[in-house]
């Protein structure tokens, strides 16, 4: 197979190019909220190319876009996919890499005589980013059954505006109950993404396998203190919000720094004051915390700290708290068989790769919950992610969609 299957780099590259270029944000920034008018111009363009390639096309009551090329055992079919929702001030290749990418290795296979007995389905995840609700991997959470649809209903986002808004804006009809996917819905499910990190470019290897992806947490806090005149409210008895968050900030650093554990990454990625004028004491502060590690127990003992921190500050500082526990996610473990396999199609093709822990979370960790996974990652410069710079080579992206290619034909036929 892998003499004759030959992957179009350039229209790759000028698809990636293309959709680039479809942002809320001025290329080369990349942004696209969920259904944002960016998000629907980007899921059309998708849905063209998926046509063009003969997949036959469906869209859940959620937002997920499958694109299925049928297989002649119509029982049975094997997964892969990304997403293409971007957050405010991102790069180009984060999660459209797995989508364009596979729509390139469905095309290299056809080009190339495949037939599959399995189908191969590809599916555009929505929402993997939690820009728009707070929540990330909205459409793989459900599609996975970690999310219900009572509770995804209840989702809204900072103006109030909820689920079923947006979903009117995105076209999503049918029932979200509906979402859900069977078990072994996929006999695999194989996603392409870039690493998001700097080891492969550091280690000079073309691929990562993906063994088992972090364990990601989310809390939300809203602190309530006293506002004033910035002049006139004297330093004693002040109940500043902005600086019992500062602290809270602080805590979050410390928390993850001291439990032994590299793995143990804690960020403060959301912090407003109100009002938000230099001359007034902040009333109010609002914090989302990203908590992570590959180890659960370890990662659950390091945001129990925070909050037993963020009360304590709370109450030395007479500020109102309400803390909420957004996610709480264990990690996923990848299917060794299927790990072994992408081992084996990076030997033949003598491609050089390594067995890794994504530290990114990725709708694979709850596709996971569904079907047997793993993920192939290809470098990004510098590990650099999540910002306008973020770039994988053309030539690195080939490499990762042939084997991706290669993969789904072993799956597809095996
Ligand atoms: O945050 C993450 O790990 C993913 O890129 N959304
Ligand atoms: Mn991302
Ligand atoms: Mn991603």
């Amino acid at each position: 197979m892998s003499k004759t299957l030959k992957i179009d780099r350039a229209r790759l590259q000028r698809e990636l190019d293309e959709l680039s270029l479809i942002t809320e944000g001025t290329p080369p920034v990349v942004t696209r909220v969920l259904f944002s008018e960016a998000d629907l111009r980007g899921r059309d363009f998708v849905k063209k190319l998926c046509r063009e390639a003969g997949l036959t096309l469906r869209q859940d009551a959620v937002g997920n876009i499958f694109a299925r090329w049928q297989g002649t055992d119509k029982k049975h079919a094997v997964g892969t996919g990304s997403h293409i929702d971007a957050i405010p001030n991102a790069g180009k290749f984060d999660g459209v890499v797995g989508v364009l990418g596979a729509i390139e290795a469905i095309r290299a296979l056809k080009r190339s005589g495949f037939k599959p007995t399995r189908s191969v389905e590809l599916t555009v995840f929505t929402a993997e980013e939690p820009t728009r609700f707070g929540l990330g991997c909205l459409g793989s959470r459900m599609l996975g059954g970690v999310l219900s649809a009572d509770k995804a209903a209840r989702l809204a986002d900072r103006e109030g505006k909820n689920l079923a808004y947006w979903r009117k804006r995105g076209g999503c009809k049918g029932d979200l109950k509906s979402v859900r996917l069977p078990k072994n819905v996929y006999d695999a499910f194989v996603e392409l993404h870039i690493e998001q990190g700097p080891i492969l470019e550091q280690k000079k290897l073309d691929i990562g396998i993906v063994e088992k992806i972090a364990a990601p947490s989310t809390l939300r806090l809203q602190l309530t203190g006293v506002g004033g005149h910035a002049g006139a409210t004297l330093m004693p008895g002040r109940r500043d919000a902005g600086l019992a968050g500062a602290e809270i900030a602080l805590a979050v650093e410390r928390a993850a720094t001291t439990t032994g554990s590299p793995d143990t990454v804690g960020t403060t990625g959301i912090f407003r004051i109100e009002p938000g004028a230099v001359n007034s004491v902040p009333c109010k502060a609002y914090l989302e915390i990203d908590l992570r590690d590959t180890n659960v127990k370890t990662r659950n003992a390091a945001l129990k700290e925070i909050e037993a921190a963020a009360r304590a500050i709370c109450q030395r500082r007479k500020i109102g708290l309400v803390m909420e526990r957004v996610n709480m996610d264990p990690p996923a473990i990848c299917d060794a068989r299927l790990v072994r396999t992408v081992a084996e199609v990076c030997g033949e093709l003598k491609i050089s790769c390594r067995r890794m822990i994504s530290r990114a979370y990725h709708d694979s960790l709850f596709m996971a919950q569904v079907c047997p996974t793993t993920m192939i990652f290809i470098p990004c410069y510098k590990g650099y992610s999540h910002r306008p710079d973020e770039y994988s080579s053309p030539a690195q992206i080939e490499k990762g969609v042939r084997v991706l290619a290669e993969t789904l034909a072993r799956a597809a036929n095996g």
